[in-house]
């Protein structure tokens, strides 16, 4: 007999939704206590497989073991009188309800309060939020709540029902990177407690940080499971992608030709006059990706807009292809530079519009799409056909609104738009943010590749990662001044984090002078 004590047993687990086989023979095991985690591209089969353990579906076949005794996992009360919760993606929560009312009607009958005892409630909600962590107000309304503190409420409702396996999907895709950090400091509780996590992401940084084991999924089968120490970042993501080549480095070819974008002691304040850029000078070659890294909130929003001509400079100029854009308005400024933003759903989208019309925004005007007064539809209708297919965009036809996608295909359509506006200056802000590896990918490839055919590539990015990956020069932005000019293969991520926060500087940057730029 091993001496491992495994809470959760799941063997030879099939389930299929009409064709789609969703789960095929997972085995999956999770040691009482330790913090487990389920990665995988959207579609893996992750969300299936804890319904099932969840019992709010129902295997096509296999067994499931709970602490060693098999169990048939008929419905969700089931699962939570065995002492599994679950955390999904949507809450299930009641606005106006306060945090321990939601927190009471997690159970299955409220029987255990009485007749319901107001102060009753109140107490054991208090009493729970402190004994895991999970700081919050039990009198607050939780319409008035922060998505965060919902999760909360959520996860203090799975434990007052005295879940002893707590199943959370996704859970920080709806928090920012501090609230994650606390998550994970009360999963860790947890988990040093005694209770045994199962943790559904894909970002692989989290996994590294928290997780004991791991297990990948890849189409609806298991890759393995996984032990935290002895693997690493890459070896997850080829599992995940299932490309052994899928970290290769990107090849670039060709050479680096003339400035196609000078940026000469741009100086530029906001709405409350503080300099938000100060002497801000670089150029983008033909054939070059530059970077401009740092901490988020040093100016690189403000730069953005400056060469967008959606905000002011007050000194220095913009020059693009030769010509001075720096008093140019927006809509002129189109026709030298393409723009990936960052928030690509919100800005760069019309998610209301079809996917045609987002694919062509910004073009329809373009005089060899237009018949008379009209676009030429039959034209327009080839060029995004054509959009479509080489960007792989899963879509059923171009007619339909563009919320009707899933998120990473609208990342898509404004990378395919932009992409192919026919500029040679091409700026790109955080381009894997806020979408998995597979399309992260996808994304790097394409800027590699515009790279190798001549543009020059202006990239804005915090991730170090993709820093090191696409960089041909790095410049490095500290309260709106560029402290550093490094090569990415001259630095290593730790100086080049010295240089972000503001630790180290090349010579002569504080006054006037850039500086240092070899
Ligand atoms: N209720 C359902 N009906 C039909 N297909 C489904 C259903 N739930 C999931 N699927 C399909 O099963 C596959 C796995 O989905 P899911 O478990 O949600 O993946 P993940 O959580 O890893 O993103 C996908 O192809 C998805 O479209
Ligand atoms: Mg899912």
């Amino acid at each position: 007999m091993s001496e491992n004590i495994y809470a959760v047993e799941m063997e030879d687990i099939c389930k299929s939704f009409g064709a789609v086989r969703a789960n095929r023979n997972i085995n999956f095991r999770v040691l009482k206590g330790e913090i487990h985690a389920i990665v995988g591209e959207n579609g893996a089969g992750k969300t299936t497989l804890m319904n099932i353990l969840f019992g709010a579906l129902q295997p096509t076949s296999g067994r499931i073991r709970i602490n060693g005794q098999e169990v048939t996992m008929s419905s969700p009360n089931k699962a939570i009188r065995l002492g599994i919760g679950m955390v999904h993606q949507h809450f299930e929560l009641v606005p106006s309800f306060t945090v321990a009312e939601n927190i009471m009607l997690g159970h299955e009958s409220a029987g255990k309060f009485g007749a319901v005892d107001k102060a009753e409630i109140y107490r054991h909600a208090k009493e729970l939020a402190e004994e895991s962590g999970l700081k919050i107000d039990p009198y607050a309304k939780v319409g008035t709540l922060s998505v965060g503190l919902r999760q909360r409420v959520e996860i203090l409702k799975a434990l007052s029902c005295g879940a002893q396996i707590l199943i959370l999907d996704e859970p920080t895709a709806v928090l920012t990177p501090n609230e994650s950090d606390e998550l994970f400091e009360v999963l860790r509780r947890m988990s040093a407690q005694g209770k045994t996590i199962i943790l559904i992401t894909h970002k692989l940084k989290e996994v590294m940080a928290v997780a004991d084991h791991i297990t990948v999924l890849r189409q609806g089968e298991t890759c393995g499971t996984l032990e935290k120490a002895k693997t690493n970042h890459m070896e997850l993501a080829a599992l995940m992608m299932g490309k052994s080549a899928a970290f290769s480095p990107l090849e670039k070819t060709g050479t680096t030709g003339e400035a196609l974008l000078r940026v000469d002691h741009i100086t530029a304040r906001d709405s409350s006059r503080l300099e938000k850029l100060k002497n801000v000078t670089f150029d983008v070659h033909a054939g070059q990706i530059l970077t401009i890294a740092g901490v988020e909130g040093n100016g690189q929003t403000e730069l953005v807009s400056a060469l967008l001509g959606f905000l002011p400079v007050a000194s220095g100029s913009i020059t693009a292809l030769g010509t001075d854009i720096t008093k140019l308005p927006v809509k002129d400024r189109r026709n030298y530079c393409s723009y990936i933003p960052e928030d690509r759903m919100t800005t760069g989208l019309d998610l209301a519009g079809s996917v045609h019309d987002n694919l062509i925004a910004g073009l329809h005007n373009r005089p060899e799409w237009r018949k008379g007064a009209f676009i030429d539809y039959a034209k327009t209708g080839r060029h995004v056909d054509s959009l479509i297919d080489a960007y792989a965009i899963k879509t059923d036809g171009s007619g339909i609104a563009a919320s009707s996608l899933s998120g990473g295909n609208q990342q898509k359509i404004v990378v395919a738009r932009e992409m192919n506006f026919g500029t040679k200056i091409l700026i790109v802000s955080q381009p894997s943010r806020g979408v998995d590896i597979g399309a992260t990918r996808f994304i790097h490839e394409q800027i590699i590749r515009m790279r190798n055919e001549g543009c020059a590539i202006l990239l804005i990015s915090t991730d170090l990662d993709e820093v090191f990956a696409l960089s041909d020069e790095i410049k490095v932005i500290f309260e709106g001044s560029i402290v550093g000019t490094l090569s990415p293969d001259a630095v290593t991520p730790q100086e080049l984090g010295l240089y972000m926060t503001g630790a180290k500087k090349m010579e002569g940057v504080s006054g006037t002078q850039e500086g240092g730029a070899a």
